[in-house]
C-alpha cells in the first residue's frame, strides 16, 4: 500500500517545507470535480506575533490534535521554561524550534471547514528565515497577518527593519492578494480586549498596507483575536470577553475568502520544493497551472528529462488527477532523484517552461542596503518560485516614471531607493522562468542581499 508507504518513511528527506505529521480528517475524494474547494493560506508577521500558537489552536478546535497530546505538550513546554508555548508546539515540531520558541522552516498542516479544505503554511517570524517564509508565501492564496497587539510588540513589528513590514510588502509581490488582519493577544493584560489598541494598530496598518498595494476596501479584512485562548477563531468571540466586536471569527472569515480563479485545462506546471526516494523518484510541490493525471509523460525543466507519473498524492491520499493550486507529492519514473534540485519545474512536453541564463524583468527598487547604489553589475540573490539563485544585473534598460508608469527618456545609469526600472538579470545557472503577464507565479521574485530585500519585481521578457 502506497499511502502507508510514505507516511513509514517521512524522514527520508528534510524539506524545507515539511509535512507535518498530522493526518487529514476525512479521505478525499478521488475526483477533481466532487472535492471541496481547497486555500493555501500562510501565516505571516514578526517574530513571537503567535503565528504558531494561533495555527496550532486551529488545529486544536478543528479535532486535528486531541486532548492528550495538548497535555503532552503543556508538560514539555513546562520543562523548557516555555509554558505558554505549548500551542506552538502543535506546529513548532523540531527540537531547536522548541527549545528556542522559533518556527525555522515553514510547517504545513490540514484543517477543514463545512465549505473548505485548507493547508496552512506557518511561515517563521524571524528576520534570518525570510527566505523560508518567501517559500511559504509564494505558495499561499491568502494571507493570514498576525499582529501582536502586546504593549510595545505591535510597534517594534512595525518599525522600519520590522517583519510586519518586510512580510506585508513580500506577500503582496509573491501573490497573496487577500489578507486577513488578526489583531492577536487581545487577552494580554496589557491589552484587555481594548477597543482603543485594536483602532490603533488598525488605523497605522491601513495607510501601509495601501501603500503596499493593497486594496484595503475589496481584499484586507481586520479581526481581534486570541490564538492562546482561541476566542474569536472557531466561534465569534464572546460579548462578556469583548462587548465592542460585531464582526466574523476567523473561520467564518477563511469560509469567505472565493478561490483564486483557476485554470485546471492550462499548460501543467509545477515548480519543485523538494524530492526524496520512495519507491522511485518523490517530488513535492505546488501546481501553479493546468492538471496532472496518473500516467501522465512530462518534462523535468531545465533539463529536459521525459518522465512519467507514476502516482499523484494530495496530503496523503492518492489520486488519480489534481488541478491548480493542490499541493502534491508526485512519483515519477524515468529520472534520478539526484538528477532533481528544487527550483526545478515539472511542465507539459507541448508547452514546456522556458529555461534560461537571462531574462528581462521590471524592479522595484526597496531599500538598498547603506549607501549603495542600483547599477550593472550590481549582485543579489534572485527568489523566484522554488528558485533561490545568485544574480547579476547585467544592464539597466529604462528608468519608469512611477506617476504615469511610462518609460523615462533619459538614459539611466544608475537608480536609488523607490526607483522603477527595466533591467537585464543574469544568472549562473539556468532556471525556469515565465513572463509575469503568461503565468504570474513563475514570473513574479525578489532580490535579497544580506539578508535583507533590496527589490521586488515581475519578469517582462524571457
Ligand atoms: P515565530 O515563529 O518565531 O515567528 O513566532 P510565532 O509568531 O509563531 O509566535 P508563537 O506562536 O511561537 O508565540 C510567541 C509567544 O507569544 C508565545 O509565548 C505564545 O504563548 C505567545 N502568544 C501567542 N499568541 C498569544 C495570545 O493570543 N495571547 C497571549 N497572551 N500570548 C500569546
Ligand atoms: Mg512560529
Amino acid at each position: 500500500d502506497t499511502k502507508q508507504d510514505i507516511q513509514a518513511q517521512p524522514n527520508q528527506a528534510e524539506p524545507t517545507v515539511r509535512n507535518r505529521e498530522i493526518p487529514p480528517v476525512q479521505d478525499q475524494e478521488d475526483e477533481l470535480d466532487n472535492q471541496k474547494r481547497h486555500l493555501n493560506v500562510v501565516f505571516i508577521g514578526h517574530v513571537d506575533a503567535g503565528k504558531s500558537t494561533t495555527g496550532g489552536q486551529i488545529l486544536f478546535l478543528s479535532g486535528q490534535v486531541d486532548e492528550r497530546t495538548i497535555q503532552k505538550y503543556e508538560k514539555e513546554a513546562k520543562d523548557k521554561s516555555r509554558e505558554s508555548w505549548y500551542m506552538a508546539y502543535i506546529m513548532d515540531t523540531n527540537e531547536e524550534e522548541r527549545v528556542k520558541g522559533k518556527t525555522v522552516e515553514v510547517g504545513r498542516a490540514h484543517f477543514e471547514t463545512e465549505s473548505t479544505r485548507f493547508t496552512i503554511l506557518d511561515a517563521p517570524g524571524h528576520k534570518s528565515y525570510v527566505p523560508n517564509m518567501i517559500s511559504g508565501a509564494s505558495q499561499a492564496d491568502v494571507g493570514v497577518l498576525v499582529i501582536s497587539a502586546r504593549k510595545g510588540e505591535f510597534e517594534t513589528g512595525y518599525e522600519r527593519g520590522g517583519q510586519t513590514r518586510e512580510h506585508v510588502q513580500l506577500a503582496k509581490t509573491l501573490g497573496v492578494t487577500k489578507l486577513l488582519v488578526v489583531v492577536n493577544k487581545m487577552d494580554d493584560p496589557t491589552v484587555n480586549w481594548a477597543k482603543e489598541r485594536y483602532d490603533e494598530i488598525e488605523s497605522k496598518m491601513i495607510p501601509f498596507l495601501k501603500q503596499s498595494g493593497y486594496n484595503v476596501k475589496k481584499d484586507v479584512m481586520f479581526l481581534p483575536i486570541s490564538g492562546l485562548i482561541g476566542a474569536n477563531l472557531q466561534t465569534r468571540v464572546d460579548k462578556s470577553i469583548c462587548s465592542w466586536w460585531d464582526g466574523p471569527c476567523l473561520f467564518e472569515a477563511l469560509d469567505a475568502v472565493e478561490v483564486p480563479l483557476r485554470d485546471p485545462k492550462g499548460p501543467f506546471r509545477m515548480p519543485i520544493l523538494d524530492k526524496f526516494k520512495d519507491m522511485g523518484t518523490v517530488v513535492m510541490g505546488k501546481v501553479e497551472f493546468g492538471s496532472v493525471r496518473e500516467g501522465d509523460s512530462l518534462l523535468v525543466m531545465p533539463n529536459k528529462d521525459q518522465v512519467k507519473v507514476v502516482a499523484v498524492f494530495i496530503d496523503e491520499n492518492r489520486v488519480r488527477r489534481a488541478g491548480p493550486g493542490e499541493n502534491l507529492r508526485i512519483r515519477l519514473s524515468g529520472v534520478e532523484e539526484e538528477d532533481i534540485l528544487s527550483g526545478f519545474v515539472l511542465s507539459c512536453v507541448a508547452n514546456p517552461v522556458p529555461a534560461v541564463t537571462e531574462f528581462v524583468a521590471q524592479l522595484q527598487i526597496l531599500e538598498l542596503l547603506d549607501n549603495a547604489i542600483f547599477t550593472a553589475g550590481y549582485k543579489a540573490v534572485l527568489h523566484i518560485h522554488s528558485v533561490v539563485e545568485e544574480c547579476e544585473i547585467v544592464e539597466l534598460l529604462q528608468q519608469i516614471d512611477p506617476k504615469t508608469k511610462k518609460p523615462m527618456k533619459k538614459k539611466v545609469l544608475f537608480v536609488k531607493n523607490g526607483a522603477v526600472v527595466v533591467c537585464r538579470v543574469q544568472v549562473s545557472n539556468t532556471i525556469c522562468v515565465e513572463k509575469f503577464s503568461d503565468f504570474p507565479q513563475l514570473g513574479r521574485f525578489t532580490l535579497r542581499t544580506e539578508g535583507k530585500t533590496v527589490a521586488v519585481g515581475k519578469v517582462t521578457g524571457v
